[in-house]
């Protein structure tokens, strides 16, 4: 972590009552504000001007702990010295006397939380490097970083390589897309990943990412003590938790009218993994049948608001601020398009450029007939780019030039040049906007229903290319009817027509998004569990009746754990393993 430079001035006082923990933790909350401030220095130079905006902002992202510290912070000259007033025990806890990793795991002090952690990543990060079993290939470099860094949290205070880490500062990540961070993918949800893993990073955490399925299965067995919580596609959670193997035998229960799979199911193979741990990053969130095809996808008969995680949408994260109690961790790409210059609306071409990688997109039902784009790229004062790729037997609207698949930079380059973009109509909710509207180049979108409306899930429903997009309105955003070729000309040419300036959405900026991403790191997991099952009569709620039979039935669940497996456990479990619900 990025930490700035400090100098050691006079302590202030910390209540002696905080516990070793909480003082780590405490201390990890300041390090992050320092390193937000830092960041938010390099990227607003205005901040060192507003200090006060600037710490009610900060008190708002804090812990109640760190709150109390914010406060005393003097309110001037955040960008000067930074006091040290983190209080670093320098003593062990009374439970870790004794630790030494260097020893046999059998001689670790019993109560010593640290030391198991220890032992944990020791054997994921042993195991990562012997590569024996089944894994993304190019996670692991990554995860072998990460996990030899995490190792340092748990030294014994008096190691010289001992670090000051959050209690639990890691992410198990078994979903596809937080893995293609590391390789660099542009899809949208690659690019909220990547947002989402820089701001966690910001924050103390740090991520692996373990898969396929089983893999990620396997350390979550491994690492319990260490992870701070597991992500993982809408998929992989259903099929955890309808697998008797995978999820804890405390908290397996059989969806509504489904077969009970744990009958016959020995003891020693039971799941470990607790059901509140297990958290879904999702692009799109549990949305109802009316506007979405989740009829289709997971057998919805009913309209109306539910969840693929049976403890509710409070476990499903999304990139939008979605209705119903689903969890939004914005992305931000504040700290990439800020970098960039941009063009005077004068120097610009008169040219609109095409948002559309494919072909095929053109075939697509829903879109504008072929014509309209025909008919736009004939207007003479009017010139229309486009780079995309054409695929066999889906050919180009006639008259439609492409230059070609560009790389990102280059793409960054021509959106920058042009008076307008222009979807097409795919694909759905694509952040190309965005970078868009921070480079000053507004965007054309279009609707497919005649009465679009947008209160509610309308606005994240199919009925338009970008809904949120749509939501910010003229003259930055331009809707257009998908069937009027009028409509389209006229919102480009008004686009075009009508310079802005640069424009992030206010819940698109760093500070907000740290925001939202430190409450969601703070949140009692377990303290939520609890009061869900309290208010369903005790029971662990039931996942909607069919979810189940229609993910396996389209093949998109994970085959059930093969019989005879034993979860993999550490040692230290196999006889202390106890779950509470
Ligand atoms: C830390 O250890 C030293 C030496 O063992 C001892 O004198 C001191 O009281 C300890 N401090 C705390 C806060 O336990
Ligand atoms: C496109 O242009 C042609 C030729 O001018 C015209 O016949 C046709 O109606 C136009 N299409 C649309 C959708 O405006
Ligand atoms: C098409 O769009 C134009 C411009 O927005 C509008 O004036 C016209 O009424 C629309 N046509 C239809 C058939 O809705």
């Amino acid at each position: 972590m990025p930490v700035p430079r400090w100098t050691r001035p006079p302590k202030i006082n910390i209540p002696i009552s905080r516990t070793y923990s909480q003082k780590r933790n405490l201390c990890f909350m300041v390090l992050a504000l320092f390193t937000i401030l830092f960041l938010l220095g390099l990227l607003h130079p205005t901040v060192q001007h507003g200090p006060l905006e600037h710490l009610d902002r900060l008190k708002e992202w804090s812990t109640d702990k760190a709150q109390n510290l914010v406060q005393v912070l003097p309110e001037e000259g955040w960008g000067g010295t930074v006091k040290d007033w983190l209080d670093i025990p320098h003593n062990e806890s009374g439970e870790c006397k004794g630790w030494d990793p260097k020893s046999l795991e059998e001689n670790d002090p019993v109560d010593c939380l640290k030391a198991r952690q220890y032992r944990q990543t020791m054997r994921v990060l042993e195991r990562e490097e012997k590569s024996e079993h089944d894994h993304w290939y190019f996670t692991k470099q990554h995860n072998i970083d990460t996990l030899r860094d995490l190792t340092f949290c748990f030294l014994p205070i008096t190691d010289a390589n001992w670090m000051p880490c959050h209690e639990k500062p890691l992410i198990v990540s078994g979903w596809w897309y937080t893995a293609e961070v590391i390789t660099g993918a542009t899809t949208g949800e690659v690019i909220w990943q990547g947002s989402v893993v820089k701001q966690l990073k910001m924050l103390g955490y740090s991520f692996i990412a373990v898969g396929p399925y089983v893999n990620w299965i396997e350390v979550a067995e491994m690492m319990p003590d260490v992870y701070h919580l597991l992500w993982s596609s809408d998929l992989d959670t259903v099929s955890c938790v309808t697998d008797p193997r995978c999820i804890a035998k405390e908290h397996y229960i059989p969806p509504e009218d489904a077969e009970d799979l744990s009958i016959g199911v020995p003891d020693e193979e039971r799941g470990v993994i607790p059901i509140w741990a297990l958290n879904i990053v999702d692009y799109w969130g549990a949305r109802p049948r009316e506007m979405s095809n989740n009829h289709y996808w997971w057998g919805l008969s009913e309209d109306g608001d539910w969840s693929y995680h049976p403890l509710g949408q409070e476990w499903i994260a999304t990139p939008w601020p979605l209705p119903g109690n689903h969890y939004h961790l914005p992305y931000t790409i504040e700290e990439y398009c800020m970098k960039m210059p941009i063009t005077p609306h004068e120097e610009r071409k008169d040219a609109a450029l095409l948002l559309a990688k494919r072909s095929a997109y053109f075939h697509y039902p829903y879109v504008s007939p072929a014509s309209f784009w025909t008919n736009l790229s004939q207007i003479p004062d009017l010139e229309l780019l486009s780079t995309v790729e054409e695929e066999e037997g889906k050919p180009l609207p006639e008259g439609l030039q492409t230059m070609g698949r560009q790389s990102r930079e280059d793409y960054e380059v021509l959106v920058g040049n042009v008076k307008a973009l222009v979807g097409m109509g795919a694909p759905p909710i694509s952040p190309s906007i965005y970078s868009s509207l921070c480079q000053a180049t507004p965007v054309v979108i279009p609707y497919f229903q005649e009465d679009y409306r947008m209160d509610g899930w309308w606005l994240y429903s199919s009925w338009s290319q970008h809904g949120p997009a749509i939501a910010i309105g003229e003259p930055y955003v331009y809707k257009y009817y998908a069937q009027n070729y009028t409509d389209l000309e006229h919102a480009v040419r008004r686009a075009m027509a009508t310079p802005i300036d640069r424009f992030i959405p206010e819940d698109m900026k760093l500070p907000y998004a740290l925001s939202q991403l430190s409450k969601y790191l703070s949140r009692d997991l377990k303290g939520m569990f609890d009061k869900v099952i309290l208010d369903n009569e005790g029971n662990i709620p039931r996942l909607k009746k069919g979810v189940q039979e229609r993910c396996y039935e389209l093949k998109r669940c994970r085959d059930p754990l093969t019989k005879g497996r034993v979860p993999s456990t550490p040692p230290d479990r196999v006889t202390r393993h106890v779950i509470e619900i």
